[in-house]
């Protein structure tokens, strides 16, 4: 008889698609070579994927090309754009199971996630462009003289698309829905980690009706497949979600041909707690926050600020929430948190926690491996942190929350400021004076007031400083994927 652990558990998908996407068909790469996606929670083979490279790439750029210029895209009614968008996002929900299974497989992140958060965002973010595609218009514009003067938005072009593994799926929506609203056409990248899920929504875009050539999807690594999708003469634009690190390289390789770019960084977001806060749902805040997705979230509230007066008792209850998170296998419904994605994550944020053993912050609890199969890590927590320490400053990127205490609203101000980042920051307070005196004092592109992590497609999302370039989701993405066209014409 099963055990009621086992009947909660979910099978293991099929993978259906691993192949190379250009102009509608799926192919081997021209080297014929591969590269292996892993399962992160059993180290195991999942399936070998065409490795695309500089040549795919050219070949799925000339069709991207051809798609944008020519054919039914080039001259499709903006409306019947919107409705092949819609018939997308309803093929996703019609296979929910199935994509939220293959992203647990992929990615490691817990089932009960990716039916609750990932596959939802991605149906309701393609939804909401579908609606905009009628709707992206210029003005009237009354300049001096006898001329009528309007703009235009024309879609940007062909736009390379560059995601990473947090989340696969998320990420292609975010970069799909406004670059198909808008007219443009796509070469998309997938993270190496984490390509399948990707690979299965270009199936799905196929059977939806879009047409040839409008979305290309390339797998393979970053400095290969990557870079040549940034150099390439007759890519338009760039749009990468990733580390900094990346985006700089990014930067200097689009230089000789002057890409627009947008960029979505990373964050050491603070989350600032006062005193007079409702302190349940501050520390539940917290806790999701930063453990939601095994840590691996660009808008991670990874510095905790807790006023002095409070912290003891905040540390307890934090601790307490973090102890009892059920980590484990992540196709067993009720865990909470899975396997970090890779072997150099998980080896990235082991030296980060023992850095902050050595640095002299209390690891309070956790701070070890889970079993010793999948890159599992203890949900954990250091406290006595300060500011200068490297688990302070620098992105973890994991299950590690930094506990550091203050005093006064000027102080904090000032002290979520002092990094490089700024991407997100929340502040837990009853005081509605204080709430919008630090909301609008901290540099950050999102800000959340007495809660974390609530995200919308029709909410614009992106960093300040080095946390990024540009926003997306909104209307706001649709400037990423237009180009502005005004026309004068003499009424003489
Ligand atoms: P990454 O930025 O190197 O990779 C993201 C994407 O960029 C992948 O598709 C990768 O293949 C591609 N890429 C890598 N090098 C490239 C190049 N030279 N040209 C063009 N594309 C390139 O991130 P990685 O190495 O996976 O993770 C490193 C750290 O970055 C993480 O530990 C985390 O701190 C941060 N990160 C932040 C994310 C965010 O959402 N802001 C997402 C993923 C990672
Ligand atoms: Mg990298």
């Amino acid at each position: 008889m099963a055990t009621a652990t086992e009947q909660a558990t979910i099978a293991t998908p099929e993978v259906r698609q691993t192949k190379i996407l250009i102009n509608g068909e799926w192919r081997d790469a021209v080297s014929g070579k591969t590269f292996q996606t892993i399962n992160p929670a059993t180290e195991e083979l999942i399936a070998e994927v065409a490795e695309g490279d500089e040549a795919d790439i050219d070949l799925a750029v000339k069709a991207a090309r051809k798609a944008f210029e020519s054919g039914p895209w080039a001259t499709m009614d903006a409306r019947d754009r919107g409705r092949l968008i819609h018939r997308l996002a309803d093929l996703i929900e019609e296979n929910f199971d199935e994509l939220s299974a293959l992203e647990t497989l992929d990615n490691g992140k817990p089932i009960a996630d990716a039916r609750a958060a990932d596959l939802p965002l991605v149906i309701d973010c393609l939804r909401y462009y579908a609606g905009w595609a009628d709707k992206i218009q210029g003005d009237t514009i009354p300049i001096r003289g006898n001329f009528l003067c309007y703009t235009r938005r024309e879609p940007l072009g062909v736009c390379g698309q560059i995601i990473p593994w947090n989340f696969p799926m998320l990420m292609t929506a975010w970069k799909w829905g406004p670059a198909l609203a808008a007219g443009c056409t796509i070469v998309m990248k997938p993270a190496e980690q984490t390509p399948l899920t990707c690979l299965r929504m270009g199936e799905l875009a196929m059977e939806a009706g879009i047409p040839p050539g409008v979305i290309n999807i390339v797998p393979g690594y970053g400095p290969t497949a990557g870079a040549s999708l940034v150099k390439h003469p007759d890519v338009d634009k760039i749009a990468f979600t990733g580390e900094h690190l990346t985006a700089q390289r990014i930067m200097a390789d689009a230089a000789m041909t002057l890409k627009r770019l947008t960029f979505e960084l990373g964050g050491k977001s603070p989350n600032v707690v006062f005193a007079d806060a409702d302190i349940d749902a501050a520390v539940a805040g917290a806790e999701f926050g930063l453990f939601f997705n095994q840590g691996q979230c660009c808008c991670a509230g990874s510095r905790v600020f807790v006023e002095e007066s409070i912290k003891e008792q905040f540390v307890d209850r934090i601790v307490e929430r973090a102890a009892a998170r059920k980590v484990g296998n992540p196709f067993d419904t009720s865990t909470m948190q899975g396997p970090q994605v890779d072997q150099d994550q998980f080896d990235k944020i082991m030296s980060y926690i023992e850095k902050g053993k050595s640095g002299g912050a209390a690891c309070v609890t956790g701070g070890n491996r889970v079993g010793d199969k999948g890159y599992f890590i203890e949900p954990t927590i250091f406290d006595n942190v300060t500011d200068d320490m490297d688990i302070a400053t620098n992105e973890i990127f994991g299950p590690v929350m930094s506990i550091l205490s203050f005093k006064d609203l000027d102080e904090i101000i000032e002290r979520s400021n002092s990094t490089f980042y700024g991407l997100a920051a929340a502040v837990w307070t009853r005081d509605i004076g204080k709430a919008h005196q630090y909301a609008n004092a901290v540099k950050a592109g999102t800000v959340w007031v007495n809660c974390y992590d609530v995200f919308d497609a029709g909410a614009p999302f992106g960093g300040f400083k080095m946390s990024g370039i540009g926003r997306e989701l909104g209307a706001a993405a649709l400037n990423n994927y237009t180009e502005l066209k005004t026309v004068t014409v003499s009424l003489d």
